[in-house]
């Protein structure tokens, strides 16, 4: 079974630019045996996440959302040595799965793996900054994620969302695949204030699942 669902040029960028060592090969045949193949990101998001991260230089990422840990491993890549992800994610099973698959990777060292509820967890870093945050986790609490990233993020750094079209819900495209009132709300809020908000330049890259990109500015 797959969910997995990128657009003709996606795939072509993947081809070129995707790049997956066996390592992420791993990670997506583990989650195609438990039927999850297609919630992470597909290769080309992987390779934007990366080229993005490698830009600003970022040392320091704060991810919501870990899954199986493909995403993570993307961005670890992106890291120099002694960079560190630190990647957030609620249930158990996925955190343990993410956890096996990423300790024989050659980025283990920057890989920090918390389990908990991703606001829980948030509080508990106290008062980081962080170079990059990436959002890619239960879609009604995206706006109070943006509300943490707001303070937590450097000025030069990236605020980053994936799904940000809301599978087809923000750019009335119905795709069939339902969603709840909360998560519009929060989907529109998350959009509409990195939009507006005079201290950041963000954009939507047009994946087919939609990936919000802001950069502080001040
Ligand atoms: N970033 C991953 C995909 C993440 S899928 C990748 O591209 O490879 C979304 C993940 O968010 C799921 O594993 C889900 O369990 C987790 N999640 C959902 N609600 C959460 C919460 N409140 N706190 C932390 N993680 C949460
Ligand atoms: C789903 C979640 C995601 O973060 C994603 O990128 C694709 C699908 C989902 O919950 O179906
Ligand atoms: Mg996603």
């Amino acid at each position: 079974m797959s969910r997995s669902r990128h657009t003709k040029a996606e795939d072509y960028i993947a081809r070129l630019f995707g790049r997956e060592s066996p390592h992420h090969l791993a990670i997506r045949e583990a989650l195609d045996r438990d039927g999850k193949e297609g919630i992470n990101v597909g290769a080309a998001e992987g390779a934007i996440l990366r080229f993005l991260l490698g830009l600003i230089k970022a040392k320091t990422v704060v991810e919501i959302g870990t899954l199986y840990g493909y995403s993570t491993l993307y961005i670890a890549e992106s890291l120099p040595t002694g960079g560190k992800v630190i990647s957030l994610e609620k249930n158990a099973e996925h955190h343990a799965q993410a956890k096996k698959l990423l300790e024989r990777t050659p980025q283990a060292n920057k890989i920090d793996l918390r389990q908990g509820d991703a606001l829980e967890t948030l509080k508990s870093l106290g008062d980081i900054q962080a170079d990059a945050i990436f959002i890619d986790a239960d879609k009604p609490n995206y706006a109070n994620y943006l509300e943490w990233a707001l303070k937590h993020v450097r000025v030069g750094g990236l605020i980053i969302g994936d799904n940000t079209f809301l599978f087809g819900h923000m750019i009335g495209d119905d795709r069939g695949q339902s969603t709840s009132a909360s998560a519009i709300a929060s989907m529109k809020t998350f959009n509409e204030s990195l939009a507006n908000n005079p201290d950041f330049r963000a954009v939507i890259i047009p994946t087919f699942e939609g990936m919000t990109v802001a950069e502080r500015l001040y």
